[in-house]
């Protein structure tokens, strides 16, 4: 074998050996994401000289450069998006550094590629996300970083590009920096690198930028050699492996075939077969190579049991100590990609992992504006919108929470008529107690004593006087004084705190968007309960989303939800800051802070409204009384 031969066939081993890591771009439509593309490909010396060649020609005609070839035109392939100058389909590129190998999906700005994004994001480690420094953070600069992060990817790198257009300055970089920050921690965004670019001559983009020595960071090549790359084929993952097909390829040979969704089998391992419950252990495992003594995630086997089973496609394989859930319906996130809008009460396929199951949306939570954070009511998902739904099957699913293993948290629905796809999902929770699970099976029990007679026992309207407001406005103190005013003249109360409910009904909720949800949710349920026992009931939570506020007033009878603002500015809040909470949020020790680093929609047309910066909690209290009594609410 001749040395050079010798060469390549090192260089090929060393090669296919390297990592793989996915990411995905993603920035406004001028903010030079494909210059930036182009910049890395001809960087990382994967321009062919043919395709230079073309280039030089290209550029004369479209570009926008002068003499330097036009790296972008290398990346928007298509004749119609070059004439265009925009780029429209998900593009998947390749190119390769002494690290490691790269796959990078190339997506679209506009709006209307939505659904192109979500394709291109979902199986991506990183995404890179552009922005152009002289005009700095566009709306779609927020709608792509919201959207990667619906699709779970937790590394952003941010070019800010064309810094040579602001002279290469610090305090513009920093700016857009502390922007970018800033919205990325509203939506709880952790694993985040800011970088100065300029696509155009290459600074910061594989060499370090003597143009800026201010910045002292890595370079974009630098930070994808850099990133974790998928941490779902590490061992410490939980096993999943639903099953694709059945194999008896003879009479006495029959396996279960698919590909391991997430963390690692061997042989002689102890299985639960979901949903039948039933158990076994691992007698082989056969791969494309033979018989293997362990697998791991993204490998596909077909596993052999001790037992005789019945399982089918759609069952899963999992291990006894960390099961996944099993139910009939559950609360997704969703991304709506069809131009039929997604109605509640429709039916549509579902596919997660192997699992083929007719849903339906049952109703839709919210839908989030994308730009602003806020959530909406909403009746359907036009194309594009992105809304918070609950989903019903007519059997038991079985499937993760999304943010714990994006592999089996998340979904696509296919329309039933034309086979289309048309939406994305991922699962937040499961809706699993019994009564959800079988509501054809439960009925509400009338009981001898009705709500009446509860409410003329206590001679007294069953209410729910809503508190909303932001922390340190004075929900609890203001509530509080008014029930004691309230059990003076003998009406039957109870005060239901935020603070208070989270240490035992709410245990298990947070602050991310979600968990508020549940927790209004629930404190709604229970409000109803307790107006249902005839009481007048002072609820006290942040409650920050309208949406929620509207579900729960929903969930009561006409006329007795009662919404008031407790209104006081944020920077009153902050100077009060009685539990000291402000200071901890603004120094970072906590996240999702309401009116920090998360949003806070006041009422737009509440019931009452106090003003506590300008009232004492007496005439705060006298306010409301007056109200009530007007209302009808008040004996006497
Ligand atoms: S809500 O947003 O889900 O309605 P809730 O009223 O139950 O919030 O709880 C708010 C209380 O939790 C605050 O009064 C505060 O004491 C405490 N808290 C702790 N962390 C946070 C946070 N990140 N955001 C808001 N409140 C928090």
């Amino acid at each position: 074998m001749s040395e050079s031969a010798f060469d390549i066939e090192d260089y090929l081993e060393q090669h296919r050996n390297k990592e793989l890591l996915r990411f995905v771009t993603c920035g406004s439509v001028d903010d030079g994401k494909s210059s930036l593309i182009g910049r890395i490909l001809y960087d990382t010396q994967q321009v062919l000289d043919d395709q230079l060649e073309a280039l030089g020609r290209d550029s004369r005609k479209f570009g926008t450069t002068g003499d330097v070839p036009d790296l972008a035109l290398l990346v928007d392939g298509l004749q119609a998006e070059r004439e265009q100058g925009i780029t429209i389909d998900v593009a998947y590129r390749y190119f390769t550094t002494e690290r490691r190998k790269f796959i990078i999906a190339d997506c679209p700005g506009h709006e209307q590629y939505t659904r192109n994004m979500v394709t291109g994001a979902s199986t991506a480690d990183l995404a890179l996300v552009l922005v152009d420094a002289s005009s700095g953070l566009q709306q779609q600069t927020r709608r792509h970083t919201y959207l990667v992060h619906l699709m779970g990817i937790r590394q952003l790198v941010v070019a800010v590009n064309k810094m040579d257009l602001v002279d290469y300055q610090q305090h513009t970089f920093d700016k857009i920096e502390q922007a970018y920050r800033r919205f990325a921690n509203q939506l709880g965004v952790e694993g985040l690198t800011c970088i100065p670019v300029c696509a155009l001559n290459g600074a910061n983009v594989s060499r370090a930028a003597e143009e800026m020595p201010w910045y002292e960071g890595s370079t974009i090549v630098e930070c994808l050699e850099q990133a974790d790359i998928d941490e779902l084929r590490s061992s410490h993952q939980p096993f999943r492996f639903p099953i694709q097909y059945v194999n008896r390829s003879s009479n006495d040979f029959r396996g279960y075939s698919g590909t391991l969704a997430s963390g690692q089998v061997r042989r002689g391992d102890a299985v639960t077969a979901l949903p039948s419950g039933k158990t076994s252990s691992i007698r082989e495992i056969v791969s494309y190579d033979g018989s293997l003594e362990q697998a791991h995630a993204a490998q596909s086997i077909t596993l052999r049991l001790e037992d005789e089973i019945d399982l089918s496609r759609g069952d899963w394989l999992v291990h006894a100590n960390e099961l996944p859930r099993v139910a009939m319906a559950f609360d997704a996130r969703m991304v709506w990609m069809s131009e039929r809008p997604m109605l509640p009460g429709r039916q549509y396929d579902l596919k997660l992992t192997s699992i083929d199951a007719p849903v339906t949306p049952e109703f839709i939570h919210h839908r989030v504006d994308v730009n602003t954070l806020e959530h909406h009511p909403a009746e359907q998902l036009a194309l594009n919108e992105i809304g918070y739904c609950r989903l019903r099957s007519s059997r038991e699913l079985t499937f993760d929470a999304f943010d714990r293993l994006p592999h089996s948290g998340s979904f696509i629905l296919i329309d039933r008529v034309d086979n289309s796809t048309v939406g994305a999902g991922m699962i937040v929770r499961p809706v699993s107690s019994d009564h959800d699970d079988r509501p054809e099976h439960v009925t509400w029990h009338e009981m001898g004593i009705s709500k009446r007679a509860r409410a003329q026992q206590k001679a007294q309207r069953p209410t729910v006087l809503w508190f909303t407001g932001l922390s340190g406005a004075g929900k609890s103190t203001v509530a509080n004084a008014l029930e004691q005013a309230l059990f003076k003249r003998g009406h039957h109360s109870y005060l239901l705190d935020g603070d208070n409910v989270r240490l035992g009904l709410n245990r298990d909720l947070g602050f991310s968007d979600d968990d508020r949800v549940e927790n209004i949710r629930r404190i709604g349920e229970v409000s109803k309960l307790m107006a249902d026992a005839g009481l007048v009931v002072l609820s006290a939570f942040i409650s920050p989303f309208r949406a929620d506020r509207a579900m729960v007033r929903e969930l009561m009878e006409d006329g007795e939800f009662i919404e008031i603002h407790i209104d006081a500015p944020l920077e009153i809040c902050e100077q009060r800051d009685p539990k000291g909470l402000y200071a901890k949020a603004r120094a970072g020790v906590i996240n999702n802070f309401t009116g920090i680093d998360s949003p806070y929609e006041p009422p737009l047309d509440p019931d009452v409204v106090i003003d506590t910066e300008k009232l004492s909690i007496d005439e705060c209290v006298d306010e409301l009384l007056v109200y009530l009594k007007q209302r009808g609410v008040l004996i006497g």
